[in-house]
């Protein structure tokens, strides 16, 4: 596990975006694992702008999302489908048929998912935030890991933290569907990013706590290649 600390959030985030600029370059048909949340924001920034400015060309790229909500509709502005649409894939020659976000609350679903990623040969470099209570994509803390793609009851820390996106918590969808810490482990390249104080405890169980699912950021210890990037804020806890 590499762990890399910035000055700003900004360019903790942007550094992720050179990751998988990086990944682009290097293989033109990659296969990217996307992640939604304020956190990635400014990484997309930058791969648009590459694009724009002839740096890197997304025409063979295919891309899987973390998650999605399970209830709204893809076109609700709230969704995870719409989060992308706005931020990236709207703005890149990107081929609407080479993205991919999980969506369906069956086990039929999840498994056509988990199956995608497989015919696409798996995910070269997966993209991550993290909860303020250590869960990536949507797996929250629980007493196991869960492999593959799966149907999840969202935590009342996570339903309060993304609470700022809707009008209320109340609106908060309940429930979501997920890659599982499976799909996660078996991408070829993990990126976390993970800003602001409210990311220090987690970031800090991460690297330093004991492997567990209550942790569920914490299996990544054991990824043969993980690259960790804060800014201070939230690597306040590893300066002790
Ligand atoms: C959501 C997403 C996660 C994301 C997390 C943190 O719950 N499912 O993938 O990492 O929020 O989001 P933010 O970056 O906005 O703090």
């Amino acid at each position: 596990m590499e762990f890399h600390v910035y000055e700003s959030a900004r360019a903790a985030c942007e550094a992720a975006g050179v990751l998988i600029a990086a990944q682009i370059t290097r293989k033109g048909d990659s296969v990217l694992g996307l992640a939604t949340g304020s956190t990635p924001i400014p990484a997309y920034e930058m791969l648009v702008q590459w694009w724009e400015r002839g740096v890197i060309d997304f025409d063979k790229i295919r891309t899987f999302n973390l998650d999605e909500y399970v209830g709204i509709d893809q076109k609700n502005p709230m969704s995870y489908h719409a989060f992308m649409q706005e931020h990236l894939f709207s703005k890149v020659n990107l081929r609407p048929e080479n993205t991919n976000l999980p969506s369906g609350r069956s086990v039929t679903a999840c498994t056509a998912y988990d199956e995608k990623i497989r015919a696409a040969g798996g995910i070269d470099i997966q993209l991550l935030g993290i909860g303020r209570n250590g869960h990536i994509g949507f797996n929250e803390p629980a007493d196991e890991f869960t492999y593959g793609t799966h149907i999840v009851t969202l935590a009342q820390d996570t339903i309060e933290a993304n609470a700022r996106f809707f009008r209320s918590a109340d609106e908060v969808p309940r429930q979501a569907i997920s890659m599982g810490i499976g799909n996660i482990m078996a991408a070829r390249c993990v990126v976390l990013v993970a800003t602001g104080e409210n990311k220090a405890q987690a970031v800090y169980d991460t690297i330093c706590g004991p492997i567990t699912p209550h942790v569920p950021a914490s299996i990544l210890q054991l990824h043969p290649c993980c690259v960790i990037l804060a800014d201070r804020d939230a690597s306040k806890l590893m300066r002790k």
